[in-house]
């Protein structure tokens, strides 16, 4: 005896709409805050986790299941076998080391290079048409290695990049200004990390270029408060880490909003790692770093030209210098 009875003619499995499944590999702070987020905003059908440890794994499934009477409807499971990933929409990698306190995230590549030869191959054979988007450190790099070892087109292959640097920057220039970081369009782009670059010539608030403005109403600005807000963007990730250990909350929803405009197709534009090369006179070689990018279901629609000064372009080429260096030691 069915617990409901079918309704006379129909087909209870003739399913009409899309089913969108998300993978999550590594279930860490980062991982399972990305997860939570996705489920809380309601943008999978079903959502995969993998993790090499067995029983944190299985814990974590656990939790976020246990939580199911709360929260939009997702189907969750979890493995360390990758097969749990077949069909995936949307494949995100947080798996590998993290920094210590004070450490650089391009000190972690080796470490973490190493680990993506056994994440990305998988995943490309379980969902080969799926988007990835990788978040792991130094997520440059990563995101490079991960374009070479799908064997996807570039438009498929997404580094999170400095769709988290420009938040935080939204954030400060809206606390100094006391106004609301969503009427901020600001965008830092280059290398997530040390070397990234903020394009203060192109921000504006709730649609007021913000430096012209001051030039126009001769309002005298410190080139030293812009650099010093930019510094504190850097230094963002480096004073969580010597805080808690870690960073987890503000790559949760950064990741989540990201995830958003690639299925639900937004087309919105986000500072995320690409292959950068042609863009902007970067053509050192191929580098994944971010610039301003159109994200829809089809993963990257394209860069936009936004203008750069002559100094902040020459920043850029210097930030992606600085990665093509790095990653010259991989020999891919
Ligand atoms: P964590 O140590 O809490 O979690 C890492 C997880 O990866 C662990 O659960 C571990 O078991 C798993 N793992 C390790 N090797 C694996 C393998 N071969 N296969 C599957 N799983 C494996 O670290 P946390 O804090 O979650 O950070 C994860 C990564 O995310 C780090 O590289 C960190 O630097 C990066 N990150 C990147 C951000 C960004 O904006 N791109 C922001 C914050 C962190
Ligand atoms: C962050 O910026 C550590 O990349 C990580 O939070």
């Amino acid at each position: 005896q069915a617990f409901f009875k079918t309704i006379q003619n129909s087909d209870p499995h003739s399913i009409t709409k899309r089913h969108t499944k998300i993978s999550v590999i590594g279930v860490g702070n980062v991982g399972m805050a990305i997860a939570q987020t996705i489920i809380s905003q309601d943008l999978a059908d079903e959502l995969s986790l993998v993790d090499a440890k067995a029983d944190k794994l299985r814990g974590e499934m656990l939790d976020l299941q246990h939580a199911a009477a709360f929260l939009p409807r997702t189907k969750i499971n979890a493995s360390v076998d990758y097969s749990v990933t077949a069909g995936s929409d949307l494949c995100i990698v947080t798996a590998g080391a993290r920094q210590n306190p004070g450490e650089s995230r391009l000190n972690l590549l080796q470490r973490n290079v190493a680990l993506f030869a056994s994440i990305i191959p998988p995943l490309a054979k379980y969902s080969p048409d799926s988007i990835l988007l990788i978040v792991s450190n130094p997520v440059d790099v990563l995101t490079f290695v991960s374009w070479k070892l799908s064997g996807f087109p570039s438009n498929r292959v997404i580094g999170s990049g400095t769709n988290l640097d420009s938040s935080r920057f939204r954030f400060l220039i809206a606390d100094h200004l006391d106004v609301n970081a969503q009427d901020v369009q600001a965008f830092i782009v280059g290398e997530h990390g040390d070397s990234s670059v903020a394009l203060w010539s192109s921000i504006s608030i709730g649609g007021v270029p913000v430096l012209s403005f001051l030039q126009n109403q001769q309002i005298a600005y410190e080139k030293q408060t812009l650099e010093n807000i930019h510094k504190a963007v850097v230094d963002s990730a480096y004073e969580v880490i010597s805080l808690k250990g870690y960073t987890s909350w503000a790559i949760g929803y950064s990741v989540a909003n990201l995830a958003r405009s690639l299925l639900r197709d937004q087309r919105k534009i986000h500072p995320v790692s690409v292959l950068a090369k042609g863009f902007y006179g970067i053509d050192g070689g191929d580098v994944f770093l971010s610039l301003p990018a159109q994200l829809g279901r089809g993963g990257v629609l394209g860069v936009t030209n936004i203008h750069l000064t002559d100094e902040e372009m020459q920043r850029l080429r210097k930030s992606a210098e600085t990665i093509l260096e790095v990653q010259s030691q991989l020999g891919l």
